[in-house]
């Protein structure tokens, strides 16, 4: 594959050793092909709830519009879950597939064929388009208990279709599924629109604190300036009882 280039981030243990992620990137003009500053604030929180709330070895975690999948890999590498499966709509970004297979390599991380496969370090990557929501995908999936999107509410023409493919899952899937967003606020009026659309289809949400820039926890290149952009919101999004 010609044109990636590789992002290290660097995460420190408990026992004082570091771990090294290695995200591939391709230098090509399309959304899904670049670590958005979402992305990292996700994959820390993710890793700094790694004890917590995605310490679940009977969960699964589905990734959405996970273009690169920083957030996914620190799923797999250090959260006690069980499935982690990160899609993309795959078909219309067909070198993402392979972007994502190389990053899988890099941090020696399997790719699993399928979603029942019992081997705890894999990975499975499938096509999910939540603008065209697919029966025989829903079909095949296990009880999700957590969904996670960073930077996928970025079109706000996008975002009605984004919210009823959660209401389906927690609808169809699991009624106590949890959707974690971090949310770039471009613009005041789109964040309005989603929070509307969150009330709209009787889903309720939570703001949660985003992790400091903790350097000991999770560290790389370019990773400070990137995130200095506009203000970044995590959201909690689940079914309103
Ligand atoms: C702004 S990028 C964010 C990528 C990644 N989550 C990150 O934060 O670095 C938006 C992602 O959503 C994906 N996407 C856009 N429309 C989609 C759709 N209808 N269904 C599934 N994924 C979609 C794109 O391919 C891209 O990977």
């Amino acid at each position: 594959m010609n044109g990636y280039k590789i992002k290290s981030f660097r995460i420190n243990q408990d026992t004082n050793e570091s771990i090294e992620i290695k995200i591939a990137e391709l230098c090509e003009v399309n959304y899904g092909y670049y670590i958005w500053p979402c992305s990292i604030k996700m994959a820390r929180f993710i890793h700094q709830n790694r004890n917590g709330i995605f310490n679940l070895k009977e969960a699964n975690l589905l990734e959405i519009g996970s273009g690169t999948s920083l957030p996914a890999i620190i799923a797999r590498k250090f959260c006690n879950l069980n499935r982690v499966i990160i899609t993309d709509h795959l078909e219309q970004n067909s070198k993402l597939f392979d972007l994502i297979k190389k990053t899988l390599n890099l941090n020696k991380i399997d790719l699993l064929n399928r979603l029942d496969d019992e081997n705890s370090n894999g990975i499975c990557l499938e096509h999910f388009d939540w603008s065209d929501l697919d029966q025989n995908f829903f079909k095949k999936l296990p009880k999700i208990d957590f969904v996670i999107g960073s930077d996928v509410f970025f079109d706000s023409a996008m975002f009605e279709d984004l919210i009823v493919a959660i209401s389906f899952l927690i609808e169809f899937i699991n009624k106590n599924l949890e959707f974690y967003t971090t949310y770039e606020i471009r613009s005041f009026n789109s964040y309005l629109k989603l929070l509307h659309l969150i009330e709209k289809y009787s889903l309720n949400f939570i703001k949660l604190e985003i992790p400091e820039g903790d350097h000991s926890e999770l560290s790389g290149d370019e990773m400070e300036i990137k995130i200095n952009s506009h203000e970044i919101v995590l959201l909690k999004i689940f079914k309103k009882i």
